[in-house]
């Protein structure tokens, strides 16, 4: 099978298209012909070396699987090979998605939403997994609360948006200019110019100095230390960033506020949920642009530059036929065209 191997850590010209071995689903495992993958940030971290001590070379990445069952291992009983499936591979455990075919254990495995795309079930396992345990899990955010979601144009902040909407909650978030009507539309009810103003000086004007109940750090820097000063008496405050700097989180003491750090887990419980809320109409991932497998490199960098002009995410399409069909449909904003 084709896969796209990492042979040493560096930049976006560190993968190389090759032929390696097809792999063969052992007892408890399923084998999926892997239709599309999307990129997410932890990828271009694995592939600069940030996590070289975990990750063995040469190695295949990749976090996100929309695919099709191809056999199934002794043992397995939910899935039967044509059945469509999608999942976030075993992250720091075993090849990821960055390939033809992928073994997963049957357990971390969910049965694709029929109403996505295999481009669009794969935008949403990573960050959909995410912003689950971020807002239902860890923040327990509840019906009527107040929530900030950093990053409201990103892969994570733009699923978190509609999970908070459909959990009950009044959603404030930050995104540039560029993205403000983006971010209303899927539902933000407090869009902050955060190049404009200040975000904590917005939120405390937009909520008559009484702050909200949670925020989701999707961006890291001083979110954590500056987060008390927007955030209301007993508040939560759920990070998913690495947390580069020691931070000076006195103040959180005065709000009674509490923090959870969330390195995002695979289970099928929560793919079940998100496929209940896209079938409910109430979650959809935005694909921003579409590459191939061999352009995997060019949407590392486009990721990683600043300013890309990208919203929700980019999906990887392994099945060729998908490239095509994504290329009518995708709009994708002048700087994030592939
Ligand atoms: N712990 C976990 O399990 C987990 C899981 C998924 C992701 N993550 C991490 O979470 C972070 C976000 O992931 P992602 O997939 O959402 O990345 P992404 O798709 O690149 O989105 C990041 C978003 O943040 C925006 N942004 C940058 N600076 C900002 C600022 N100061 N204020 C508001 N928005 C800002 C970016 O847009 P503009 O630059 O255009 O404004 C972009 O829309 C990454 O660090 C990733 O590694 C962690």
């Amino acid at each position: 099978m084709k896969a796209l191997v990492l042979n040493t850590f560096g930049g976006p010209q560190a993968f190389e298209l090759r032929d390696v071995p097809k792999p063969v689903a052992q007892a408890g495992q399923v084998l999926v012909r892997v239709h599309a993958t999307s990129i997410n940030p932890l990828d271009f971290q694995v592939r600069r070396g940030d996590y070289a001590d975990l990750v063995p070379l040469p190695g295949i990445t990749g976090h996100d699987v929309s695919g099709v069952v191809e056999a199934v291992g002794p043992g397995v009983t939910s899935f039967a090979p044509g059945d469509e499936v999608w999942y976030t591979p075993q992250i720091f455990d075993g090849p990821g998605s960055y390939a033809e075919y992928h073994v997963a254990a049957e357990g971390i495995v969910g049965k694709k939403p029929a109403a996505l795309s295999h481009l669009e079930a794969a935008s949403l396992t990573l960050v959909g997994g995410t912003a689950w345990e971020a807002l239902v899990v860890r923040a327990a955010l509840r019906l009527g609360e107040r929530i900030l979601v950093h990053g409201g144009a990103g892969g994570v902040g733009h699923v978190a948006i509609q999970l908070a909407k459909a959990m009950g909650a009044r959603v404030f978030t930050t995104v540039r200019e560029a993205n403000v009507e983006f971010a209303r539309g899927i539902g933000a009810d407090v869009v902050i110019d955060y190049e404009k103003e200040d975000y904590v000086d917005a939120i405390l004007r937009e909520t008559n100095g009484q702050g909200v109940d949670v925020i989701l750090d999707t961006i890291g820097g001083d979110t954590l230390s500056r987060s008390p000063d927007a955030l209301a008496q007993l508040g939560r405050v759920v990070s998913i960033v690495d947390i580069a700097q020691p931070q000076n989180v006195i103040q959180a003491w005065g709000k009674n506020a509490s923090y959870h750090f969330v390195f995002t887990r695979q289970n099928r419980g929560k793919l079940d949920e998100l496929r209940a809320l896209v079938e409910r109409g109430q979650l959809r991932p935005h694909v921003g642009a579409v590459y191939s497998l061999a352009d995997v490199p060019r949407a590392h960098a486009l990721l990683q530059s600043p300013n890309n002009g990208l919203r929700g995410k980019i999906a990887i399409a392994i099945e060729p036929s998908l490239l095509s069909s994504a290329h009518s449909t995708v709009q994708a904003t002048p700087e994030a065209t592939p």
